[in-house]
């Protein structure tokens, strides 16, 4: 038996999933998306902790009960995601996923979130080629990644202020939007002209990105309506592309410096279709293919914690975080 229980509280999504390392598929999986933080736009952290707890271990008994046997009861080893994340979130599933191992005497594996971004497109594309370009776009971080194999990653680039998702909840909120608003933005830019307005880009230096001077930009022409006649859909659109173009711009160069050909995006904001499209096309223009894992396993969920600790137990000399053999 080699079931993986996998949980994620870095932020304010309750995950937790199981993972059958031998046959390598995913057994069952639970997500929560916390809405009590619209209120408050943006995430309060001890709001977030108490929700986890709450919440995870009735429906870690429920993932259990409904796996098929003989894989339920106990796991062969608990995952959790150690950090990066909110301090009181993940201290609620360390305590929580170390509790569980020491009841059931297996192993508890420390997991960083970035990694198991990093791994999730493999949860779609198991065969994914090696090395890849990663662009790791959520609410919490901009990165961009060359991926030489499984667990051996560099960072190439990142944002120098704030994420791209950070940065799509700003100026949705400031749109009327509400919190978090990437999802309503692309709606909303459906029915505005892209063109309308030009923002200016978020790329910087070589591969890095810059979200603040954009947000300003985008604040300027939302308080200042009477000045042009952009609807909010051309604001959206016209912040929403030049975004898609920023992004695609830097993660092209690296293609083309490391002469790399492969794509993936990962993170909440790789589910956006107009920043899909023009990641699509850097890579087929370098003769490579995009790759981005299905929309629920871009944002923050448990099976990719999965499959970075199944990753880490098969080549846990390459990784950083540790596997705690028995507690
Ligand atoms: O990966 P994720 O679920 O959580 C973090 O680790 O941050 O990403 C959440 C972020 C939010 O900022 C949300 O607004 C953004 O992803 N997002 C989108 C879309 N769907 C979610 N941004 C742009 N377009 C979308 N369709
Ligand atoms: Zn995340």
């Amino acid at each position: 038996m080699g079931i993986i229980l996998a949980i994620e509280t870095s932020c304010d999504e309750t995950a937790c999933a199981l993972y059958d390392r031998p046959q390598q598929t995913l057994v069952g999986e639970w997500v929560r998306s916390q809405a009590q933080h619209r209120a408050y736009g943006g995430v309060v952290p001890e709001l977030a902790a108490r929700d986890h707890l709450a919440h995870l271990l009735p429906a870690i008994d429920e993932l259990l009960r409904a796996a098929p046997a003989p894989n339920a009861t106990r796991p062969a080893a608990i995952a959790y995601t150690a950090g990066p994340g909110l301090a009181a979130a993940l201290l609620l599933g360390a305590s929580l996923a170390n509790a569980l191992a020491f009841a059931w005497n297996i192993p508890a594996i420390a997991v960083s979130h970035l990694d198991g971004h990093i791994a999730s497109p493999r949860l779609r594309y198991p065969n994914l080629p090696y090395p890849h370009l990663c662009l790791l776009v959520s609410g919490g971080h901009t990165q961009l990644w060359r991926v030489n194999g499984v667990g051996e990653h560099t960072r190439l680039g990142s944002t120098l202020d704030d994420a791209a998702g950070e940065a799509f909840d700003k100026v949705a909120v400031l749109l009327g939007l509400g919190y978090p608003g990437g999802a309503r933005l692309e709606q909303l830019a459906k029915n505005g002209n892209p063109a309308a307005i030009q923002f200016s880009s978020p790329a910087q230096g070589d591969y890095d990105f810059s979200f603040s001077g954009l947000k300003t930009a985008v604040m300027r022409r939302v308080t200042h309506p009477a000045e042009s006649k952009l609807t909010p859909a051309d604001i959206a659109a016209g912040f929403q592309a030049v975004v898609a173009a920023g992004l695609a711009q830097q993660v092209q160069k690296a293609m083309q410096a490391h002469n790399i050909t492969h794509l993936t995006a990962v993170g909440g904001v790789a589910r956006n279709n107009t920043i899909a499209a023009a990641l699509r096309a850097a890579a087929h223009a370098q003769g490579g293919q995009f790759y981005r894992p299905h929309a629920k396993h871009c944002s923050d969920n448990a099976a990719m914690v999965a499959l970075a600790a199944a990753h880490m137990q098969a080549q846990p000399a390459t990784y950083a975080y540790t596997i705690n053999p028995k507690s």
